[in-house]
């Protein structure tokens, strides 16, 4: 049985106000202690939401790390860094860093390590865009993105990653993928897995991204593919938020 993760990935957006406000709904609502919910604040906040969130189950994310430990990166992040704050996921190749800043598929190995390397939890991001579906190649593609960084892996380190499907047209433009479409690709995606480890791949948790909300999340979350949800503007909602992280558990 695949635990549910719902995350909330707050992108550059927010404010110390906000995750106030998560903090005391979070607190107050209380969580079924079947679902795993976690917060992606953008990086000033993580010492705020930590503390704000310390009595709540919610867990911490951040949206991206640095490849290296450390040294002359001005204005980088490390994963040691962010294990301080009590990080436990970290996004890699999300679809916005790899258009706006040109990640390539070994960029997002070379993070996805590092964050195995510092105990975080890789969230390993693949979608396909409108044109590459169009085109017929959404397989193709996304199944590119999963094999770039599944394949260089150890079967530990396979283990230890979270992939979220993302089609890229879907993505902050109220454009859901339909349950059918998200199921097709993502059971195509433990198929994958399936090749290097049967187990594995039954163990592992796929979650959908791309405008779901808390009208949609229930039937999105029914497919048997789809462990849970990475939501983008809904996570922005604390009561929004909220419903899709109640219609997970
Ligand atoms: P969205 O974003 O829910 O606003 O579409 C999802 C994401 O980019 O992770």
């Amino acid at each position: 049985m695949r635990m549910p993760l719902i995350a909330g990935n707050w992108k550059m957006n927010g404010s110390l106000t906000l995750v106030e406000r998560f903090g005391e709904a979070f607190a107050e609502a209380g969580l079924s202690p079947s679902v795993e919910v976690c917060l992606i604040p953008p990086f000033p906040y993580l010492a705020a939401a930590q503390r704000a969130l310390g009595g709540t189950p919610v867990m911490l994310g951040a949206q991206t790390l640095n490849p290296q430990h450390g040294g002359a990166h001005t204005g980088e992040v490390s994963g040691g860094m962010l294990r301080e704050f009590g990080v436990d996921y970290v996004l890699v190749g999300h679809s916005e860093r790899r258009a706006l800043y040109r990640e390539s598929d070994d960029d997002v190995y070379d993070r996805l390590l590092a964050a195995l390397t510092a105990e975080l939890r890789p969230i390993l991001c693949v979608g396909e865009t409108l044109e590459e579906r169009d085109a017929g190649r959404t397989r193709d593609v996304v199944l590119r993105q999963v094999g770039a960084v599944m394949a260089r892996l150890e079967p530990a380190q396979r283990a230890a990653v979270t992939i979220a499907y993302e089609p890229v047209w879907a993505i902050g433009t109220g454009r859901t993928a339909t349950p059918e479409q998200a199921q097709e690709v993502m059971s195509e995606i433990r198929a994958y897995q399936a090749g290097f480890d049967r187990s594995l791949a039954e163990g592992m948790r796929l979650l959908y991204g791309g405008s779901m909300n808390a009208d949609n999340a229930a039937e999105l979350l029914a497919q048997p593919d789809i462990d849970g949800g990475l939501v983008g503007g809904a996570s922005l909602k604390v009561d929004d938020f909220l419903a899709i992280c109640q219609s997970a558990g």
